[in-house]
């Protein structure tokens, strides 16, 4: 634990840790998360989890939980809308979602996701897209792909008032010429890996997404700057950690990327409740006594 950390978590008189009120995940404060307290998390050492949320229910579930950061990313494509990538995803896709996780959160801060196509003409267009979904949905934050690649429509964002996550590594809107492959493994594309974050701080993003990238390499970069790195397959040093959700839960059908962790099985779950509903039904025990109006 570095002493930043500590001074985050200390012991009281009676040997108790006490959370520090100011903590992103475990602090005190209703008011909803903004980019400043995710600096300020920085400054402190304290590391933070974000997972991605598609509706109000799901997302008023880990905002209880005390996750302070839920994006709406375009991994709804895979997730929740039932395409086979991200790419199809569109920008009235992101932002009926998006908006229902923002009036599913009261803490959380809130995070759109661009989705390809959005975004790519140019700083114009960018602002068009993200200024739809800080107005209709009231996202906190927007996040888009690529580092320098993404500079005019980064500066144009923040410039204009739109606090930026950005995305680097495997970038799967890129899917059709990258594939899905560890990124920054040759020495010439870590050099560009750490040149993009670098871009994307200085052109003023708040926080940088590695995914996929090795944890040497997501390590050095996470040294290397002021603003956060939010790991996903990119080791332990980032200063946050995001998951999918339903990979997270067990939700997701089939084989899961090595990197994440299963920390329920909803996808069981949910259908013992179904066979148990449907059996209940096909038996004559559903509707009971208590369920039934006279
Ligand atoms: O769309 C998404 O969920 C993401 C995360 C994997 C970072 O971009």
């Amino acid at each position: 634990m570095t002493l930043q950390a500590a001074q985050t978590q200390s012991a009281d008189s009676s040997g108790e840790t006490s959370r520090n009120p100011k903590a992103l995940y475990g602090g005190k404060g209703t008011r909803r998360i903004t980019v400043h307290d995710i600096a300020g998390a920085k400054e402190r050492g304290e590391k933070w989890p974000m997972l991605t949320a598609y509706d109000a229910m799901t997302a008023s579930v880990f905002d209880e939980a005390g996750i302070p950061v839920i994006l709406v990313g375009d991994s709804m494509g895979n997730c929740h809308l039932g395409y086979d990538t991200t790419v199809p995803v569109t920008l009235d896709e992101v932002a009926i979602l998006s908006a229902a996780v923002v009036r599913g959160t009261k803490r959380a801060l809130v995070v759109g996701d661009l989705p390809f196509g959005s975004y790519q003409e140019g700083p114009v267009q960018a602002l068009r897209s993200a200024t739809r979904l800080v107005k209709e949905a009231g996202v906190g934050a927007i996040k888009l792909e690529g580092g320098e690649r993404s500079l005019p429509q980064t500066e144009m964002l923040v410039q204009a008032g739109i606090p930026v996550m950005s995305h680097l590594g495997l970038t799967p809107q890129s899917v059709n010429t990258m594939g899905y492959r560890v990124q920054g493994r040759a020495d010439e594309d870590a050099h560009r890996l750490l040149r993009d974050a670098k871009a994307a701080q200085d052109a003023g993003a708040f926080a940088v997404v590695l995914e996929l990238v090795p944890a040497e390499l997501a390590a050095e970069v996470t040294r290397s700057l002021h603003i956060p790195t939010i790991g996903i397959g990119a080791g332990p040093h980032t200063d946050a950690q995001v998951l999918v959700w339903t990979d997270m839960a067990g939700l997701t059908a089939g084989r899961v990327p090595r990197f994440t962790k299963q920390y329920a099985n909803l996808r069981q779950t949910l259908g013992d409740a179904a066979k148990a509903f449907a059996e209940d039904v096909t038996g004559g025990a559903f509707p009971a006594e208590e369920h039934t109006f006279h």
